[in-house]
Order: C-alpha cells, then sequence, then structure tokens
C-alpha cells in the first residue's frame, strides 16, 4: 500500500533556540536545518538569533559566525566566499542559490536555511553530490580529438571562442538540477540541467571532434529526454546561465543530424 504519511524518523521537528545576547533591530533570525546521522535523532530546525553588527553582509558570513561564535556543530560547505567555488550552495528562502553571493538583507522576517533539495543528506546543510559529479563525468568533459596533436595548440578564432560564453562560467554549484522536478523524480537516469549544460559545451566546442559520439550517448530518453522545459533550472542559476537553453538546443543538434 502506498505510504502518503513520511516515516516518522524523517519528520523534522522543532531544535533549539540561540537568543543573541542583546536585543535590537540588527538582529536576525535564522532557521537552519540540523540532522546528524550519527545521533538516531530526526532532522530539526535550530533558531540562531545573529547580532549581525558582529558579522559581514552575506548569508555565508551569518553561517560563518553562528559556527564560530554560536554553535561549532552546524555544518555546512564553502570555500572561496566569491561565487567562484560553487561550493556553498544551498537553499535560502525557499531558493537555491550561493550563501556567499546573498546578502542577509536582501531577506525580509526569518530567513530559512536548507540543504539543497532532494538529495540525500550528509550532514546539515551539507548533500551528497557523488551522484551529480558522476553524471557529469559521464558527458566527458574535456576535449576528444582523432588528428595528430598541433606542434602547439589547438587553436580557435575570438568568434569560435565566444560560442563558449555562457557556458563555460558554470561552477558546478548544482543550484539548477537540485531544482529541476524532473531530476527530483528521475535523478538516478536523467542527467539534469548542469551536466547537460556541460554537454552542449563541449558539442559545439569546434576544437572537439567527437560530436557524433556524443550526441549518440545523449539520444536516450532518460539521459537528455527527461527535460520538459519548465525553466526553474534557468531561474535558480546563480551565475545567471541558461542550462534550458542550452538542453533546448541540444533536442535541435539531434534533430538537425536525422535531416
Ligand atoms: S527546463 Fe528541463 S532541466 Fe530545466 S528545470 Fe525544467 S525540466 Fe529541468
Ligand atoms: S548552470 Fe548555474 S546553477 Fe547550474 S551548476 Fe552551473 S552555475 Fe550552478
Ligand atoms: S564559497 Fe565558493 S561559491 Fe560560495
Amino acid at each position: 500500500m502506498v505510504e502518503l504519511a513520511l516515516p516518522k524518523n524523517s519528520r523534522i521537528t522543532r531544535g533549539k533556540t540561540f537568543p543573541a545576547a542583546v536585543q535590537g533591530p540588527q538582529v536576525r533570525t535564522f532557521r537552519v536545518y540540523r540532522w546528524d546521522p550519527e545521533s538516531g535523532e530526526n532532522p530539526r530546525w535550530d533558531t540562531y538569533e545573529v547580532d549581525t553588527a558582529n558579522c559581514g553582509p552575506m548569508v555565508l558570513d551569518a553561517l560563518i559566525y553562528i559556527k564560530n561564535d554560536i554553535d561549532p556543530t552546524l555544518t555546512f560547505r564553502r570555500s572561496c566566499r566569491e561565487g567562484v567555488c560553487g561550493s556553498c550552495s544551498m537553499n535560502i528562502g525557499g531558493r537555491n542559490t550561493l550563501a556567499c553571493t546573498r546578502g542577509w538583507d536582501e531577506y525580509q522576517g526569518t530567513i530559512t536555511i536548507a540543504p539543497l533539495p532532494h538529495m540525500p543528506v550528509i550532514k546539515d546543510l551539507v548533500p551528497d553530490l557523488t551522484n551529480f559529479y558522476t553524471q557529469y563525468a559521464s558527458i566527458e568533459p574535456w576535449l576528444k580529438t582523432d588528428t595528430p596533436q598541433p606542434e602547439r595548440e589547438w587553436r580557435q578564432s575570438p568568434q569560435e571562442r565566444e560560442r563558449l560564453d555562457g557556458l563555460y562560467e558554470c561552477i558546478l554549484c548544482a543550484c539548477c538540477t537540485t531544482s529541476c522536478p524532473s531530476y527530483w523524480w528521475n535523478g538516478d537516469r536523467y542527467l539534469g540541467p548542469a551536466a547537460l549544460l556541460q554537454a552542449y559545451r563541449w558539442l559545439i566546442d569546434t576544437r572537439d571532434e567527437a560530436t557524433g559520439e556524443r550526441l549518440d550517448d545523449l539520444e536516450d530518453p532518460f539521459r537528455l529526454y527527461r527535460c520538459h522545459t519548465i525553466m526553474n533550472c534557468t531561474r535558480s542559476c546563480p551565475k545567471g546561465l541558461n542550462p534550458a537553453e542550452a538542453i533546448g538546443k541540444i533536442k535541435t543538434l539531434m534533430v538537425e543530424r536525422q535531416s
């Protein structure tokens, strides 16, 4: 029989509250998803009151402040603090984004922070991205050539290079893929927008000589064609890229090679 309610051990409970030492308009409230697989307890929402006079302007600054000054058990990923590494992707205020490029003053009221949706959670705000990276590797994201290697370099005109604009900037943060309903339901077989944007990046690279092979690999009812142009991916990309458009262009390449 279909189970319509969540299993008891996955229900999110109300957690602890950490009040600010001094109250005032500069205090902002963060409601953060917490789960530690080793505790055997259900996930919970912990509430932290952060005196923003003591931390930097970004949501990531507030998380670092919470970890350093309020609760060292809070776990999250981050590295560059510049929107370049893609590590700090999470769901903030109901939307996937990068914690280091979003100011806490962009949000009204309590700021809710959860891990990227529909991914297994390793701990707190850290999702397991193993499948995401495996799918990325499966599109073989490197230059593939048959002709003998040139003496100096594989050349490209400035115009040919420009075709990669809007594609090479992807930082593999997974905001798009984890916002895609098709990926939520078929993430084991559908490649998702990030991997497909990267697939397109190599398909149109004029130096690459494996276009046919790459298209063959995508010609599959699931790997490519589970995209139903819902556009969540494009709306959630923190780098302003358009994975839905790239996927549409791969589908066009598929049609063109039939004719
Ligand atoms: S356009 Fe395609 S990849 Fe993007 S969210 Fe929709 S189904 Fe997913
Ligand atoms: S396309 Fe945008 S949202 Fe998707 S992985 Fe790349 S940078 Fe992140
Ligand atoms: S810490 Fe690198 S993108 Fe946010």
